[in-house]
């Protein structure tokens, strides 16, 4: 059953605003719906009573196929949960799940912007600046994730959502990762669904708790972000490899402007062999800093210099 807008759940507490449209091709197993929170007062209209609502699907799937989407959508609300204390930034927030004529939902904060594949459907690729910020924001996200010892293992960039917030009154962009059904814990044996090759490494396995499978998923995405292609999927350049071929385009084929050392940032996070995936930690410091730091550090060295400067004139006069 799909909801229009107006309808209401739990007894009038949300109002569906809108159906999230999907994009063509996405196997999702939900619909998810931009709602109102009814309960929360909006003094100031600035977004805060607005959620997102994911539904879990029921037409359309086999009882056990339900099975085991259900299965993925209650791991989806336990690991928000999870991830709730302290929270972070860059890790969507959780509010509640209920269920209602049947149907599971998972109330969540709205993220008003695109998924990074909108986005880059829409401006092309991104200058190196922007998308090194976004990637960046992201592992320190799964940084945090790792931490909780959680591996998402569906990195890819409809599963990272670049919203624009106004902080103090000035814009700031910020990276978010979603969709958390496909997360293993270190102690819960939890089957793999299929994700999309281009950005999931081929020997990330069922069984598997490795973090450092999220980093190769996060460089694919950077190597997306900075080309506006796919990056070869794995098996593929395995095949090429044996073949003496080169496995992956350089980057430079598709953005002149990128510097080598740019290049080999991005390599480093994705090397063929899963034993040479640095941990997130490492890979974050091979990346040149996102542009708040810069900002910040500009700033300082605009300050010292005036500082110096009026320190000098007041010496020669
Ligand atoms: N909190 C949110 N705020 C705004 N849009 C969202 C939010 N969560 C998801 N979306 C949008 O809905 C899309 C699908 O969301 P998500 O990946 O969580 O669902 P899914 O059912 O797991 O889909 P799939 O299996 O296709 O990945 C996202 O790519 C994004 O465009
Ligand atoms: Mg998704």
């Amino acid at each position: 059953m799909t909801l229009s807008e107006g309808d209401n759940l739990k007894s009038g507490k949300y109002t569906i605003l809108e159906k999230l449209p999907k994009e063509e091709g996405e196997g999702g197993y939900g619909v998810v719906y931009k709602a109102r929170d009814n309960y929360l007062n909006d003094r100031d209209n600035s977004l805060n009573d607005i959620v997102a609502i994911k539904s879990l699907k029921k037409e359309e799937v086999t009882p056990q196929k339900y099975k085991d989407n259900l299965e993925r959508f209650k791991r989806e609300k336990d690991t928000l949960k999870k991830l709730q204390s302290p929270g972070h930034p860059n890790i969507v927030k959780y509010y509640e799940y209920f269920e209602e004529n049947e149907i599971h939902y998972l109330v969540i904060e709205f993220l008003d912007g695109n998924n990074l594949s909108k986005l880059l459907e829409e401006k092309g690729k991104l200058k190196y600046q922007l998308a090194f910020d976004y990637i960046y924001q992201i592992g320190l996200g799964l940084k945090y994730v790792h931490g909780k010892n959680l591996v998402h293992r569906d990195v890819h960039p409809k599963n990272i959502m670049i919203v624009k917030t106004k902080v103090k009154n000035k814009q700031k962009t910020r990276a978010v990762l979603i969709d958390f059904g496909n997360v293993k814990y270190r102690e819960l044996i939890t089957s793999l669904h299929i994700s999309i090759p281009h950005y999931t490494h081929h020997k990330q396995r069922d069984g598997d708790f490795d973090p450092k499978f999220d980093v190769y998923s996060l460089a694919a995405c950077l190597y997306y972000t900075l080309t506006n292609e796919d990056p070869t999927r794995s098996e593929e350049r395995e095949r090429r490899r044996s073949r003496k071929e080169t496995d992956l385009p350089p980057i430079k084929t598709h953005n002149k402007k990128i510097k080598k050392n740019v290049q080999k940032a991005v390599y480093k996070g994705m090397p063929l062999e899963p034993e040479k995936i640095p941990s997130m930690k490492d890979w974050l410091n091979l990346l040149p800093k996102p542009l708040p730091w810069r900002w910040q550090q500009l700033t300082k060295v605009a300050q010292a210099t005036v500082k110096n400067l009026n320190r000098f004139l007041r010496h020669m006069l």
